[in-house]
């Protein structure tokens, strides 16, 4: 089982799974809406075990969570929201939607700096309340009456992100100070005589490798260090 980012061509196949295993239906532009929005924050499980019949059979995608980031909080504050998350029957008690979830969420902190998460879910769905309140542990906002278009109401839930932005704070002091580590482990070995290049050629090739990491941020939901060629910016 694969979890990954959402592409635009998994849409039909989403917009499939969404029929199957809810009420909740949506034109394919507001699936593409989303993709193309906020890329960062849906995801999808992909059978990859599943046998292919031919090179064009595309891999069976058995769950996926649509989310999105709130245009105009009513709060101000940043925060994402769960438009829509469901699992193929075939897949189910499994631990896909907790995963999907908490790949949605750690986007939206890393890329969206997001303080929390909402959703709505309706309040005879006992399934997917134990998932959202006992597994991730939203919170119970309001009952919101009548939410729905057949007339149930719907929880709305809440989960702070709090957490989650603790966690990279932590994992990057971790890294700055292995970082500031390593540079103590090279200023250690300067007097050490490993020999120098040889010629002017030698010299100028050095120059050209010269290469320094840097930081481009969780914040652009890139990887978190990069090398970037210095010798060209000199
Ligand atoms: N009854 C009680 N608990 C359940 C049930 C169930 N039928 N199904 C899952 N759970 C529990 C699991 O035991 C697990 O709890 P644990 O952490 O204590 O072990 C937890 O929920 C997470 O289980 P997962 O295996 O990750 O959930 P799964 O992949 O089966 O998907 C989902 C759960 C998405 C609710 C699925 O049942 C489904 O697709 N239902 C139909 C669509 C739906 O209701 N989607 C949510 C609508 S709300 C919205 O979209 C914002």
């Amino acid at each position: 089982m694969d979890i990954r980012i959402l592409r635009p061509s998994d849409l039909p196949l989403i917009q499939h799974a969404n029929l199957e295993n809810l009420p909740e239906n949506y034109f394919l532009k507001y699936y593409l809406y989303h993709a193309l929005s906020w890329p960062q924050l849906s995801y999808v499980a992909v059978d990859v075990s599943r046998p292919k019949k031919s090179a064009y059979d595309y891999p069976k995608i058995v769950g996926y969570v649509l989310a999105k980031m709130e245009e105009e909080p009513t709060d101000g504050v940043q925060h994402g929201h769960i438009t829509s998350l469901s699992v193929m029957r075939t897949h189910r008690r499994l631990g896909i939607a907790e995963k999907l979830m908490r790949q949605s969420q750690l986007a939206m902190v890393e890329t969206f700096g997001a303080h929390y998460v909402s959703l709505h879910v309706r309040v005879s769905n006992e399934a997917a309340i134990h998932l959202y309140r006992d597994t991730l542990q939203f919170a119970t906002e309001k009952t919101e009456p009548k939410y729905y278009a057949d007339g149930e109401d719907a929880f709305c839930m809440k989960l702070d992100l709090s957490f989650l932005r603790d966690q990279i704070r932590d994992e990057e002091g971790d890294e700055e100070e292995e970082e500031a580590e390593a540079g103590g482990e090279q200023g250690r070995s300067v007097g050490v005589d490993e020999g120098e290049a040889v010629g002017s050629a030698g010299k100028a090739e050095s120059k050209a490798e010269t290469k320094r990491k840097v930081k481009v941020g969780r914040a652009l939901g890139v990887g978190e260090l990069v090398e970037r060629n210095e010798s060209s910016t000199a």
